[in-house]
């Protein structure tokens, strides 16, 4: 034995000098701290005035503040570094989710540029305009899947699709934290985790995921997030399968912890913690503590339940010292990466907000995260038009950027009004302008007599239409899904006259508007845009830009079709020819209609599917070919080349957005009828032909199944593997065309 010591003691020591300087610092930290300056650093307080209590607080360790900005970051900070007993700095927080003072498209929006590098770009310039203010991590990226439109959060998400929200999620984590050795700007993604799927599409409602829904759907984007290196997640406010998110080690240990080996903070939702008392797992606040913690929840986002209960819990040997202190090492890991201890304060002197830079990528994000759903050719505008520019969303320097943005200047925003302005200006249109309305929901039939009027003196009438940004985002839920208002009133009113009519939306998620499209000769889904959406906008409306936008989102026809999207598994009776219901004769006691699935008033389509949108020439798609029909099981890194010749055959060059799916003819589960497994963007000049390529590997056929011969609900029941047998391969427009190629995946 006496051999063995010094053997050990060595062995020891080359770890403590081996292990990771900040760990040491950290091990330090957590030496000198008492338990109530640990508890302390795991809370965080909602910010924004100045108060001695708060000051008492941040002097006795207090953790993190969110929705402070510039001075009263500085002073809360240095009371932080300089009055507390360890100066441990605090970290700033706050929803920078689509720009600080500029701002880009929703994410929703983002999402429809199928833009990567565009979307990295505007969260790196997001992050420049944020840490000027001090603020060191937001709550963003949102990855949370949503397949209903009734749910206001859609607008903050990156929309229906696993593949596409794990792309944008990554991108944009990458954008916030940058490459360097300093994190810029902490990314948080949230709501960990099937928060999308509430029930009725109500906020805050409860959901129910089977585990390999979880794994095969809503899971994916969080992991995409972290392997991009995001240094937080928020866990959601949802009850899933009966435990709030707040509590549920199963899936912020087992999976987070345990399996993913995520070291990264965990921060509770808004209260989310205390919530628990009216989901009804728990008594009070007390009880509610002991749940979060036991599922390692390390900051306490505005629960005020840590600093009372949780010294408490651990005195009365509920809660062991060393959970504290894991929780306590992750904080101070972020704030070192941060390089907060260095440099603790914010220097607010010479802001450089709404620069060129960021106006440019706002403005291009903005045409870039347009959708062209219809056009008889009336776009883009001939030589100078008269051109009537009406409709709520016009003019409307608040609205147009849409929800979660507190720091923008309204006045900075350049609305399409002022962007045709500028047009008219120039001699390039004449321009008429009359709102109509300056509110989504107001209903006025003396404004639509207005505008009929006005329609006659144009050559084509511009309306801009959509949501109040007040309409869209958290506890916003619509059970119906129309132009609010009049709006759709005005829209048929001013074609009666028979003048050509644009229809821009500008929206917080899909709407059901075919009957307005049906009655306008050329609409763009622009939902909101942000600063630069005015300009934008007439770019594209002028042919400036040609249209590039492509739906991150199913649009269904009617409320009643929701959910709908279109990676939906086939059932054992697809639609095949389905007979309407205005196909039925009335008082017919017996008519074959079949036996498919389908509504009877809209048969099984939506109004426009997942990836679709126009531009202002027309691609034609060549046959997928295959380099090989056949894919050994065990093939990687060996792939599959998938490829398409793509030609413009219009007359102005435009981009394409050519979208890659799957499917697995036969699974041991039943599996979706297409899978999005990569998408580009090309842009192809008039007349000529491009060639795309994908790669595919066994990686990409793998799903989340049960382990052979495992019954459901066993532990460790689930492996995510491809299983031998047929694929169908797309290469196409959007996930309602093309024709599919096909290969085996050979054991
Ligand atoms: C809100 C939202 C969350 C946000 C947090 C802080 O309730 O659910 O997304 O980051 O509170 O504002």
């Amino acid at each position: 034995m006496k051999k063995i010591l010094p053997i050990l003691a060595l062995l020891t020591l080359i770890a403590c000098q081996t292990k990771d300087p900040v760990e040491q610092k950290i091990d330090q930290l957590i030496s000198q701290m008492t338990l109530d300056e640990k508890v302390a650093q795991m809370t965080q307080l909602a910010g924004g005035q100045i108060t001695e209590d708060y000051e008492n607080l941040v002097r006795a360790g207090l953790g993190s503040m969110l929705n402070n900005v510039g001075n009263e970051i500085n002073h809360y900070q240095r009371i932080a570094v300089e009055e507390s007993r360890l100066g441990i700095p605090m970290v700033f927080a706050r929803d920078v989710i689509h720009g600080y003072r500029t701002i880009y498209p929703i994410p929703l929006g983002q999402a429809a540029t199928f833009d990567l590098a565009l979307v990295e770009e505007a969260a790196r310039l997001t992050a420049n305009e944020a840490i000027q203010a001090g603020i060191r991590w937001t709550f963003s990226p949102m990855v949370d899947i949503a397949r209903d439109p009734r749910w206001g959060r859609i607008a903050e998400g990156y929309g229906e699709d696993t593949y596409l929200a794990s792309q944008m999620g990554a991108a944009t984590v990458r954008g916030y934290q940058g490459q360097d050795s300093i994190i810029r700007l902490a990314a948080c993604v949230k709501h960990f985790v099937g928060y999308g799927a509430s029930e009725g599409g109500r906020d805050y409602n409860t959901t129910w995921i089977p585990e390999v829904q979880l794994r095969e759907t809503y899971l994916p984007p969080f992991k995409a997030a972290i392997d991009a290196g995001a240094l937080s997640l928020m866990c959601a406010f949802n009850d899933l399968n009966g435990v709030p998110m707040s509590a549920n080690k199963h899936l912020m240990k087992d999976i987070l912890r345990d399996e993913w080996h995520y070291t990264g903070l965990l921060v509770s939702d808004y209260a989310s913690s205390e919530n628990m008392i009216k989901h009804g797992n728990c008594a009070n606040l007390k009880e509610a503590t002991l749940l979060s913690i036991n599922a390692q929840m390390e900051m306490d986002m505005e629960n005020r339940s840590y600093i009372p209960h949780l010294k408490e819990l651990v005195n009365e040997g509920l809660v062991k010292e060393e959970l504290i202190d894991q929780c306590v090492r992750d904080i101070l890991r972020m704030k070192f990466r941060l390089g907060l201890f260095d440099n603790p304060y914010c220097s607010v002197e010479h802001p450089d907000y709404y620069n060129a830079e960021s106006l440019q990528a706002a403005q291009r994000a903005a045409e870039e995260s347009a959708v062209l759903l219809k056009n008889n050719g009336v776009l883009p505008l001939n030589a100078q038009p008269t051109v009537l520019v009406c409709g709520p969303l016009a003019h409307n320097q608040h609205d147009q950027n849409g929800t979660w943005c507190f720091d923008k200047l309204d006045s900075a925003t350049i609305t399409p009004l002022m962007a045709f302005r500028q047009w008219d200006k120039e001699g390039k249109i004449r321009l008429i302008e009359q709102l109509g309305k300056h509110w989504s929901r107001e209903v006025n039939e003396q404004n639509t007599v207005q505008l009929t009027r006005l329609a006659k003196q144009a050559d084509v009438v511009l309306y801009f239409g959509g949501e109040e940004s007040i309409l869209s985002g958290e506890a916003r839920c619509r059970a119906h899904l129309d132009l609010p208002g009049d709006q759709s009133e005005q829209i048929r009113a001013i074609k009666a006259t028979g003048k050509p009519v644009v229809l821009t939306v500008m929206a917080g998620r899909p709407l059901c508007i075919g009957a307005d499209i049906d009655c306008v000769d050329a609409t763009i889904y622009a939902f909101h845009g942000g600063t630069m959406q005015g300009p934008a906008l007439a770019n594209l409306i002028m042919g400036k830009v040609a249209p590039s936008g492509r739906l991150p989102v199913t649009f269904p026809q009617t409320v009643g079709q929701i959910p709908m999207y279109y990676n939906k598994k086939n059932s054992g009776r697809p639609t095949s020819n389905p007979v309407l219901y205005d196909d039925i004769p009335v008082g017919a006691a017996q008519f074959s209609i079949g036996a498919d699935s389908y509504w009877l008033e809209y048969g099984d389509k939506p109004l426009y599917p997942f990836g679709y949108g126009l531009t202002y020439t027309t691609f034609e798609y060549g046959p997928v070919t295959l380099s090989d029909t056949i894919l050994p099981f065990d093939s990687s890194p060996h792939c599959l080349i998938a490829s398409c010749t793509i030609t413009n055959t219009g007359n102005r060059e435009a981009v394409a957005v050519p979208q890659l799916y799957i499917r697995d003819l036969v699974g041991s589960l039943t599996r979706p009828i297409r899978e999005l497994k990569g998408f580009q963007r090309i842009t192809i000049p008039a007349g000529e032909a491009r060639t795309v390529r994908f790669e595919l590997t066994a990686d990409d056929l793998a799903y989340w199944h049960l382990a052979e011969g495992v019954t459901l609900g066993a532990d460790g029941a689930y492996t995510c593997s491809a299983e031998p047998g047929e694929f169908h391969v797309w290469i196409a427009p959007n996930a309602a065309e093309g024709t599919p190629a096909k290969f085996i995946l050979q054991d």
